[in-house]
C-alpha cells in the first residue's frame, strides 16, 4: 500500500479536493491518500466551500471533519509521495526536505494547479485535478 500526500498552501481548496478526488478515483484501493499544507495560515479550518460545492456536484465523498494540517518532517519521512499542487508549493517541501527526502517530492502536474483561492476558479481546479489524479494513478497504482 503506498501512501501518499498531497500538498498545497493552506489545505482548504486544492489538496483536499485531490485527496478526496484521489480516493473515488482508486476504486482498487491501492492508495492511502492524505494532504497537507506547507502554512499554518488555515490550520484547523474546513475544507473551503468551493471545494466543497464540488464535492457535492460530482458526487465525491468527503470527510467533513477534515481541517488543515500543516505538513511536518516526520510527514515527509511517512509518506511514500509528497506531491505539491504547484511549483512554489514543491519548493517550500524541498526547503522543508533539506535533502533529506528530495527524491519523495513532485509536482502534481507541469504548470502546476493554479490557486483558486485567487482565481475562484473551481471548476478549472476540478479539470486539472481529476485528470491530474488519473495520471497519479496510472503511474502508482498496479
Ligand atoms: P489552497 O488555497 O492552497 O489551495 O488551500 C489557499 C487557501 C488559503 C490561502 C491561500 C491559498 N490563504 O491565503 O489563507
Amino acid at each position: 500500500m503506498k501512501r501518499i500526500c498531497f500538498v498545497c498552501l493552506g489545505n482548504i481548496c486544492r489538496s483536499p479536493m485531490a485527496e478526496f478526488v484521489m480516493k473515488k478515483l482508486d476504486t482498487k484501493h491501492q492508495l492511502e491518500v492524505e494532504s497537507r499544507a506547507t502554512s499554518n495560515w488555515e490550520h484547523g479550518n474546513p475544507i473551503h466551500k468551493g471545494t466543497r460545492a464540488i464535492f457535492d456536484k460530482y458526487a465525491i465523498p468527503y470527510d467533513s471533519k477534515k481541517r488543515s494540517q500543516m505538513i511536518t518532517t516526520k510527514d515527509l519521512e511517512d509518506f511514500d509521495v509528497i506531491i505539491g499542487m504547484d511549483e512554489q508549493n514543491v519548493r517550500d517541501l524541498l526547503d522543508l526536505s533539506a535533502g533529506h527526502f528530495d527524491d519523495k517530492i513532485a509536482l502534481f502536474r507541469e504548470g502546476g494547479v493554479p490557486d483558486p483561492w485567487y482565481t475562484g476558479d473551481f471548476e478549472e481546479t476540478y479539470t486539472l485535478v481529476k485528470t491530474g489524479c488519473l495520471d497519479w494513478l496510472n503511474k502508482l497504482g498496479s
